[in-house]
């Protein structure tokens, strides 16, 4: 085999490209880069990283996203100062990532400006390029309105669905309840709704609420039902107050609201014209109910859309949930669990969100073994490189074990005593009791914190495993979600639910009913040209006059008679 990058340049190479997620909140993938300076075993290792994660170098003639220094200051400020001359919007990270020294002389663009924790903008040099430095903690937390800037700034594909609804008029008047997590991304979704004529109230469960871009939301006149602090309770009651305000479309992120409307408020639905929800986990209970003829108003599948599934699913969950757990391994103390770079990792699950950890995973050197119970995605795993195991035997020697299912007791107890001393468990499907906790603590597990988000379960006999974030999803609750562009394309599917609600709402079946391909392709054609692509034209049309029947007649044993 081949020798790869040593361990050491392999965990700086890691970690510098997840201190550019973490600082950006932006996808790797699909980004094209340049590298300048620096020694080419250091170049070479991150080159192999962001083209592993799915970014390309830029051709010469091409205009770049990323442009990650590693060399001096004297060798990145001449090609900053060429790649900053670009057309308006077009936004440049330049990455400070010199292994030993800065690479970037921040001094030499003049006056530097928060953008974001860990981004600065450089006014002087250009309103579209930004600094980050890998090396360096994020500075303060910058005003919450600037982190909305920066989502808004990469969310195109969503701004230009929401501009089509506003000059159509037709969210003029329309009441939207908006139930998803409270960050800057949702918070842009909101925005962009108000901005198209809708009057939009938002609901987020406590947990999901950030309590600073709940302000400015109320600031610009938006209605917000939510506060870190609330109980269960007071939880309960403001999300039945934002049902009680009579929105004519729901979006939904779980369909946790979805299914309230059902319990407590069943008058309300039928001046309802639908809802749409933005998750696997969220849209089985609905389809269950849909059976069951209990389902009163149509929801639209978000989730299910090609351009939510392909990308949020696979590259966005796969990207943050990996980060997210590196990034809390790495704060743990050493000793303390078994995570090394190039050991063994096992993915549960090789659905669209497995398929996206495991890729990611393999790109930062892990060994990945993949356990499924679906045979057929089980032979994709294998079509795809990896080696294929039952979980429990799997785990045994497994040092990283993430679960990417969305099935209750995925990681059981028996897979949990199976499972490796010191080896790490997390989850990147997302629900309750995935890792299952409630069965060790029954067992007799004492749960230790460790570090951040992270617990030693220890049984009597000495087993210990670690676990992060108490078995949650770790990328929502560790970290700050999927990247913006990754929600940009979800937004727009959302985007596009809500016109075909507004469309066609009265017409639609009470069932999960799939978004219209023709929406999933107006927003994969607006991302093509976000991302500096054009789609291949239309093929040509069948040349078969309109009005007669096709010729399927077979040829092959002489002309038919
Ligand atoms: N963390 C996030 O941001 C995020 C984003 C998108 C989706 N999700 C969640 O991730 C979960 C998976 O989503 P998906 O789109 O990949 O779903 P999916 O249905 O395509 O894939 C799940 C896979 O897990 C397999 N599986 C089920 N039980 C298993 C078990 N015990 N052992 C091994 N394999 C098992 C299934 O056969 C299936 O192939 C869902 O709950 C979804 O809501 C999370």
């Amino acid at each position: 085999m081949p020798p790869g990058p040593d361990p050491e340049t392999r965990a700086w190479a890691s970690a510098a490209v997840r201190r550019f997620a973490a600082a950006t909140n932006m996808l790797v993938g699909a980004r094209r880069f340049r590298i300048v300076g620096g020694d080419p075993r250091d170049a070479g290792a991150l080159h192999a990283l962001l083209t592993g994660l799915g970014a390309r170098p830029a051709a010469d003639h091409e205009p770049i996203d990323q442009l990650w220094c590693l060399g001096t200051p004297d060798e990145s400020t001449p090609v900053i100062e060429r790649e900053a001359d670009r057309p308006r919007g077009a936004t440049l990270v330049v990455v400070d990532a010199g292994r030993h020294l800065p690479a970037v002389d921040e001094d030499a663009f003049g006056p530097v400006v928060a953008a974001r924790p860990g981004v600065l903008a450089v006014p002087t040099l250009s309103d579209d390029v930004f600094l980050v430095s890998t090396g360096r903690d994020p500075e303060d937390d910058p005003a919450a309105e600037a982190r909305l800037r920066w989502a808004r700034r990469s969310m195109p594909v969503s701004r230009a669905v929401a501009a089509e609804l506003r000059d159509g008029g037709l969210l003029r008047g329309t009441r939207i309840g908006v139930a998803m997590f409270l960050e800057p991304k949702t918070a842009v979704l909101s925005l962009l709704l108000r901005d198209a004529g809708a009057e939009v109230v938002v609901y987020a469960h406590a947990d999901e609420t950030d309590d600073a871009v709940a302000e400015v939301l109320r600031a610009a006149g938006l209605t917000v039902l939510a506060r870190s602090t609330a109980t269960t309770t007071e939880q309960k009651d403001l999300a039945l107050a934002m049902l009680d305000t009579g929105p004519q479309i729901l979006l939904d992120d779980g369909s946790h609201v979805i299914r309230l409307a059902h319990q407590e408020r069943p008058d309300l639905l039928p001046t309802m014209l639908g809802a749409a929800e933005e998750t696997t986990s969220g849209l089985r209970p609905l389809r269950v109910m849909a059976a069951r003829g209990t389902l009163g108003i149509p929801v639209v599948a978000v989730n299910d859309a090609r351009t939510k599934t392909f990308f949020d699913n696979r590259y966005g969950t796969g990207q943050s949930t990996v980060f997210a757990v590196l990034d809390l391994v790495d704060g743990l103390a050493p000793g303390t669990h078994r995570v090394q770079p190039g050991g063994a990792a096992v993915v549960a699950g090789f659905g669209h969100v497995g398929e996206g950890v495991a890729l990611v995973l393999a790109a930062l050197g892990f060994r990945v073994t993949v356990a499924e119970t679906d045979p057929v995605r089980a032979l994709q795993a294998l079509f795809a490189g990896y080696p294929v195991a039952p979980l429990i035997d799997a785990v045994r020697d497994a040092d990283l074990v993430m679960s990417a299912t969305g099935m209750p007791d995925t990681l059981d107890l028996e897979v949990l005593r199976a499972s490796a001393d010191g080896a790490v468990l997390a989850v990147a499907g997302g629900v309750d009791q995935e890792i299952a906790v409630d069965a060790a603590l029954a067992a007799g597990a004492v749960r230790t914190p460790v570090g951040r988000k992270a617990e030693r379960f220890t049984w009597p006999d000495g087993h210990d495993v670690v676990v992060l974030d108490g078995g949650g999803c770790v990328n929502i609750t560790a970290a700050e979600g999927n990247p913006i562009e990754i929600m940009d394309l979800s937004f727009a599917a959302q985007l596009g639910a809500v016109r075909m609600l507004l469309e066609r709402g009265d017409e639609l079946d009470r069932a999960v009913v799939p978004i219209d391909p023709a929406a999933d392709e107006a927003t994969a054609r607006t991302a093509l040209a976000a991302f500096g692509s054009r789609p291949a034209p239309p093929g040509p049309l069948a040349a078969q006059p309109a009005d007669r029947e096709p010729d399927v007649r077979t040829r092959r044993f002489g002309e038919p008679s």
